[in-house]
């Protein structure tokens, strides 16, 4: 199950990616916004990571306007990989390379179709491992606070 969330200015986007989702069969639950007066990012942000931390959802895809302020919220979440993708490459890469398990995108910065195809690589992708299940382990101590040096 894929996550969804936004804020008011990336309803439209978010919107757009549900369409994309339906028509190709792929499931998602909303988990907000869902109309347009002015809200506040962080919470939806954290709305769907803890559908991730809980194991309700494995996935999820996060819009506001620029995708930056959601990501940075996502990105305080234990456990959550947030890329903001402005680019299919990124996407691919941060599936194969550093095990994202969130995408967040801007609303202002891309077009709906080539979102929809930012999604459709990133949920087609899968974590290479070997070297990089290092590395993303590196990542998540930091997150525990433990030192790399
Ligand atoms: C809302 O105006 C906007 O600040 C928000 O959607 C996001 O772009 C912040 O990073």
């Amino acid at each position: 199950m894929l996550a969804l969330g936004s804020d008011h200015a990336g309803l439209p986007l978010k919107r757009e990616i549900m369409g994309f989702l339906d028509e190709n069969g792929i499931e998602y639950k909303d988990f907000g916004t869902y109309t347009e007066d002015s809200c506040d990012y962080a919470v939806f942000a954290e709305r769907v990571c803890l559908a991730i931390q809980s194991g309700e959802c494995e996935q999820g895809v996060l819009c506001c306007g620029t995708g930056v302020g959601i990501s940075m919220a996502a990105n305080k979440m234990r456990g959550i990989r947030c890329v903001v993708c402005t680019d299919c490459y990124s996407a691919k890469m941060s599936r194969e390379h550093n095990n994202a398990n969130v995408l967040a995108m801007g609303s202002r910065v891309v077009g709906a179709e080539l979102a929809k195809m930012i999604v459709d690589t990133f949920l087609k992708t899968g974590f290479l491992g070997g070297r990089h299940e290092r590395r993303v382990q590196q990542i998540m101590a930091l997150e525990r606070g433990e030192t790399l040096q």
